[in-house]
């Protein structure tokens, strides 16, 4: 399972590059504007600066919410740098802009998915990745995880290509749940990445460790 980190800040991409287990970057218009990034300049510097850092797929997401619009957005977003995957949301030309970015090898990422039929319609059109968000279902009392399960066996059942990244994913729980229910990548914060290093045991059982090793060593 490949592991993105969700956010726009740089200082956190860095950390998580550093930890050596970065596969790629997710952002999104509010994930820009929490960085103070706006303008369509500044906003193409900022997506080159994080494709400076990894050489992990990085989404850009268009703003454009018609087909001619996202197809420009698109074919300038891909000039920013061979890692660029264009994130496209799941709306009628959303769909015709991801079957027109497969026809012309540019990989996706088809944003803001909710349900199984919407992940299918991703699937059909070639995104390269479907992104359902499990943090927002749970959000309304539903059950995100259960959504990843069902897409994990449509596309295995249907031989679809297109990988399910696990987006809106807010803990460690989620990030393990998401690997067994079939996510092919997850996406969250650098906290939530973090957390899955924590156990108490391991903590008292360092301490031991080198407390031991100071005993036998007179120290
Ligand atoms: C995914 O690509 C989205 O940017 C993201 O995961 C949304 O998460 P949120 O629900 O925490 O905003």
């Amino acid at each position: 399972m490949k592991f993105f980190i969700d956010t726009a800040n740089l200082n956190d991409i860095k950390e998580a590059e550093a930890l050596g287990i970065l596969d790629g970057v997710t952002t999104n218009p509010s994930l820009m504007a929490k960085e103070k990034i706006s303008g369509d300049k500044n906003v193409r510097e900022h997506y080159k600066k994080i494709c400076d850092i990894t050489d992990g797929d990085v989404s850009a997401e268009v703003i454009s919410t018609d087909f001619e619009g996202m197809r420009k957005e698109a074919e300038e977003l891909v000039k920013i740098a061979d890692n660029i995957v264009v994130k496209i949301p799941m709306i009628k030309d959303g769909v015709k802009a991801l079957a027109w970015a497969s026809s012309q090898g540019i990989r996706t990422n088809c944003t803001l998915v909710f349900s199984a039929g919407q992940a299918i319609l991703a699937a059909k059109a070639g995104a390269t990745y479907v992104s359902p968000f499990i943090g927002r279902i749970d959000d309304i009392g539903w059950d995100g995880m259960t959504l990843i399960s069902d897409i994990a066996e449509i596309y295995a059942v249907q031989g679809f290509d297109t990988e399910i990244l696990a987006a809106s994913i807010r803990s460690g729980k989620h990030i393990v749940d998401a690997a067994k229910a079939g996510a092919d990548v997850v996406t969250c914060g650098l906290s939530a990445i973090e957390s899955l290093l924590n156990h108490p045991l391991t903590d008292n059982g360092l301490a031991k460790f080198l407390a031991d090793h100071k005993k036998a060593a007179g120290l």
